[in-house]
C-alpha cells in the first residue's frame, strides 16, 4: 500500500479543461532558465524563458518558445535579433522581475551587442541571434535562431526550473 502511496501517479488525456495538469507535468522536465531580450522603439524589452534549446551546431542554431497569449509576444515575434543568456544561480531575483515586467531592465547597466540588441552582463552564457524562422506552435511559436556569435563563462552553478520554482544547480 505504502509503495503504491509512494509511486502515486496523475494520468490524463490532455484537452482544454485540464491545461493545468499539463503545465505541471511538463513541469517535471527540469530546465536552465535564460532571459531573452530584444531592443524595441520603447527601450530594452525582456522575458524569461525555459523553453530554450540548442538545436544545430552547423549551422549554429537555437530555439525558445513564446506564449501567444503573452504582451510582449510581438515584440519577440518581429524581432529581427535578439539576445538569449542563460541564468547563473545567482540571478534568482532578475529571473522572476523580467518575469512579471517586460521592462524590467530599464535602469539596469546594460550592454549593447553589434546587432543593437541589449545585453546583461554576468550570465553562464549568452546567444546573440538572428531571427531565422518562426514556426507555428500551438499557443505559443517556435522562435528558431541562428546564432552570430556565443560566449561563456568558465564556470558557475546555473539556475534551474522545476516544477514551478527555481533553484540552484550545482555540478558534481
Ligand atoms: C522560469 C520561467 C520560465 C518561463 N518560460 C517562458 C517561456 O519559455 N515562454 C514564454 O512565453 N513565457 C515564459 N515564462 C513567462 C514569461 O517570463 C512572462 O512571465 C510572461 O510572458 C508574462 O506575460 P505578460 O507579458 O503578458 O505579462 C516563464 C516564466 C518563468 C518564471
Amino acid at each position: 500500500m505504502s509503495l503504491q502511496f509512494a509511486n502515486a501517479k496523475t494520468a490524463f488525456v490532455p484537452d482544454a479543461s485540464n491545461t493545468r495538469l499539463l503545465r505541471d507535468a511538463f513541469g517535471r522536465f527540469a530546465t536552465g532558465v535564460t532571459i531573452v531580450t530584444t531592443r524595441t522603439e520603447s527601450g530594452a524589452v525582456a522575458i524569461t524563458a525555459n523553453s530554450f534549446a540548442s538545436v544545430s551546431l552547423d549551422p549554429p542554431l537555437v530555439l525558445w518558445s513564446p506564449d501567444r497569449n503573452s504582451r510582449r509576444f510581438p515584440f519577440f515575434e518581429d524581432a529581427e535579433h535578439y539576445a538569449i543568456h542563460v541564468l547563473a544561480a545567482d540571478q534568482r531575483e532578475l529571473c522572476w522581475q523580467v518575469a512579471q515586467d517586460a521592462y524590467a531592465l530599464k535602469n539596469r547597466e546594460l550592454g549593447i551587442n553589434d546587432q543593437g540588441v541589449p545585453i546583461l552582463p554576468d550570465c553562464l552564457a549568452r546567444f546573440d541571434c538572428t531571427q531565422k524562422a518562426v514556426y507555428d506552435g500551438g499557443d505559443h511559436a517556435i522562435v528558431l535562431g541562428q546564432v552570430t556569435h556565443a560566449q561563456m563563462r568558465d564556470g558557475g552553478d546555473a539556475l534551474a526550473f522545476y516544477m514551478g520554482q527555481v533553484g540552484k544547480f550545482a555540478p558534481g
